[in-house]
């Protein structure tokens, strides 16, 4: 394609069709010719009639032990999904694929970063994540039990999250990329009583000591009384005797078989903590029966799986896309995907052109942050590959800018694999607005809500907005969404349901154009979206304020042309503290240490005063104007004026 074509294509009006011949094989092309479906907007009319809807899609994909009695109960904040149904999660992702033809299929491939490759078939995982829940049974851990899981990307990690769910426990995964405090206080919030972890694992061509750090959090974590230790480089470890087991001794003796639990479909699978706009995130509960039938329905729809896929979700399972669409949705679907555990660039910028081309994946599914990477890199580096396996590709977290969506579409998918653009949340479970293979596309926008989905732009007011920025709301429940916010019922109906009643607030700025594509601009919240991860302002403030030198801090987000947002703080000295460089370099390490490489701010600033409210509330949207030199608005109203103007002189 020329150059002077992608201008053209950048366009908002310009619509990349799909082929047809591609779109008359898709599933959901199939689904709908069995119901007599002739295009997209009678699909998307059906799928208006939501329990019909429900029930037909959970038919095909899930198997309850007992059937249910209501497709939904809905109980504003409160739904509850496939009511009276028995179930577990584990029956679909592992135990009828172990008693089937894909007993011997590839579940997982693996690669590490040094380059060892292992092959794990749906049987292996079935009896290691049997001997695995054996274990767990014999130290005690129970039903409705936590256990805190804090691991690398290796398929042990998706073992230990089965082995939980087959005893009915419920799984806390932490981003290993997370501090050992930001472990801690995940761990304490969830009461965990067993933890999960592993000595190292490789990111860079340096080992990362993840036993270490798990060991500094559980100094302080009275409700764990185990802790598991998986071997992925055999380094030695720090061991505290009576509390530490190495997996591969507990299960040495275990069976292989291990009855699967028969729970509620409404019991919790797992919590994950998410950033919210306090300091402190919120454990976000998700249940085994809606989240298998809509995590599934959206992976066979949207990315089209079919048995002969080879799925790769390059996202860490520590978040929600992991837990989703690379553990449960594409084992439901009986898929083979590809772990990878290092970083993208690791050796070579040609890493993941590599794996694609040595596997023959067939469906990507990224983030704009990494696509950006890739093309500073340069188009020479796929290039030295063959990629003409791909036959479609996906984007999350973040809005795509047109520029990296057609620099994606020609170079990685040689113009020939639409890019499902989804956009969904930790609280959503699966995608909601999102492309079918079938829908025309615009580059930077998600589309449409799925059939069975709906999504509105309102105003203030509650009326539905067209061409204008809005509040993106959800409008009637879906089967994958949150049950609540771990012992915060307040906080639950305050965040999301209290703006506009019984109607979930996403915390997004959103815009309808005039076919309904939804075009999604960024939080409305103060949560920053640093390469696609919710990272609160307030949580870097606290991490920044609880450094002995500090007295105040205020932080905003900045638009990075890689990250999306950078984060940039504005931090008030106490009085016998010095503002020098080495205090700098110690705030920003201490950010690292209280909550992970990720939250350390691009800028520190030291300033005499922040802006704030009368009643003591510091005004980030003053300060984020002023740092981005557009205009604050009346600043009259402020305690302190002129701390606004010394924002603008930091720089
Ligand atoms: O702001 C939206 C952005 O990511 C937020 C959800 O973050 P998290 O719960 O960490 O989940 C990320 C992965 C699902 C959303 O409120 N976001 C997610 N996907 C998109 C997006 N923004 C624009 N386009 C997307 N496709």
């Amino acid at each position: 394609m020329a150059e002077e074509n992608i201008a053209v294509l950048l366009d908002e009006k310009r619509v990349f069709k799909p082929k047809e011949e591609f779109v008359n094989q898709t599933n959901v092309k199939q689904w709908m010719d069995k119901h007599n479906i002739k295009n997209l907007d009678e699909l998307y009319k059906k799928g208006e009639n939501w329990e019909w809807f429900w029930e037909e899609i959970s038919k095909d994909l899930v198997e309850w032990y007992k059937p249910y009695d209501k497709v939904v109960e809905w109980n504003p904040p409160y739904a509850k999904w496939f009511v009276g149904a028995q179930y577990n999660i584990v029956h679909d992702a592992l135990d009828k694929h172990a008693k089937s033809w894909r007993k011997n299929k590839v579940a997982f491939i693996f690669e590490g970063e040094p380059g060892d490759v292992q092959k794990w078939t749906y049987n292996d995982l079935y009896i290691e994540v049997n001997k695995l829940a054996n274990a767990m049974k014999k130290l005690g851990v129970k039903k409705g039990d936590r256990v805190g899981i804090y691991m690398p990307m290796i398929v042990e990690l998706p073992i230990a999250m089965l082995a939980c769910a087959k005893i009915g426990a419920i799984h806390s995964v932490v981003f290993s990329g997370f501090s050992a405090n930001a472990f801690r206080d995940r761990v304490n919030d969830s009461e965990a009583k067993l933890v999960i972890t592993c000595d190292a694992f490789w990111r860079r061509g340096k080992k990362v000591y993840l036993k270490e750090q798990a060991d500094v959090a559980l100094e302080e974590t009275p409700s764990v009384q185990h802790v598991i230790v998986c071997k992925r480089t055999e380094d030695a470890v720090p061991w505290t005797k009576g509390r530490d087991l190495w997996w591969n001794e507990i299960i040495k003796d275990m069976s292989k078989e291990c009855e699967t639990e028969r729970l509620d479909a409404d019991d919790p699978l797992f919590f994950l903590y998410t950033s919210g706009t306090t300091g402190k995130p919120k454990g976000i509960i998700h249940t085994h029966g809606g989240y298998a039938v809509g995590t599934a329905y959206t992976l066979k729809w949207v990315f089209d799986m079919k048995d002969e896929d080879i799925w790769w979700c390059a996202a860490d399972i520590g978040w929600i896309t992991g837990h989703s669409y690379i553990v449960y949705a594409p084992l439901i679907l009986g898929a083979t995907s590809v772990i990878y555990e290092g970083a993208p660039d690791w050796l070579q910028p040609d890493r993941w052109w590599d794996i694609i081309e040595k596997y023959n994946v067939t469906t990507l599914y990224t983030s704009p942050t990494s696509i950006r990477l890739f093309m500073r890199y340069g188009e020479k580096w796929p290039q030295k590959h063959d990629l003409s396996s791909l036959r479609l590709l996906g984007s999350v977290g973040e809005p795509i800018n047109p520029e990296a969506w057609m620099w994606y579409y020609k170079h990685i998918g040689s113009e020939n694999c639409p890019i499902m653009d989804t956009w969904w949340q930790t609280e959503t479970g699966h995608f909601y607005i999102s492309p079918l293979p079938l829908t025309p596309l615009k580059p930077g926008s998600a589309t449409k809500a799925l059939p069975g989905l709906s999504a509105e732009v309102y105003n203030e007011k509650a009326e539905p907005v067209q061409n204008a920025g809005g509040n993106l709301v959800l409008t009637h429940p879906w089967p994958g969404m949150l049950r609540g916010i771990y012992k915060n019922p307040e906080r639950y109906q305050e965040t999301y349901w209290s703006k506009f009643k019984s109607i979930y607030l996403a915390g997004d700025v959103t815009r309808k154009d005039d076919d309904g594509f939804f075009w999604i601009q960024g939080r409305a919240d103060d949560v920053l979206n640093v390469s696609g991860h919710r990272i609160g302002n307030s949580e870097v403030e606290s991490a920044l304020v609880s450094h002995p030198m500090v007295a105040e801090a205020a932080v905003i987000g900045k638009p990075h042309e890689l990250k999306g947002e950078s984060i940039v703080s504005y931090v008030v000295l106490k009085e016998d503290a010095d503002p020098t460089e080495e205090l700098r370099k110690a705030l920003w390490a201490h950010v690292g240490t209280e909550m992970g490489k990720i939250a350390r701010p691009d800028e520190i600033w030291f300033v005499h005063d922040v802006p704030k409210t009368r009643s003591g509330k510091i005004m980030r949207r003053v300060i984020r104007a002023k740092a981005l030199g557009k205009d604050t608005g009346d600043t009259s109203t402020l305690a302190n004026p002129e701390a606004v103007d010394e924002i603008g002189n930091a720089k």
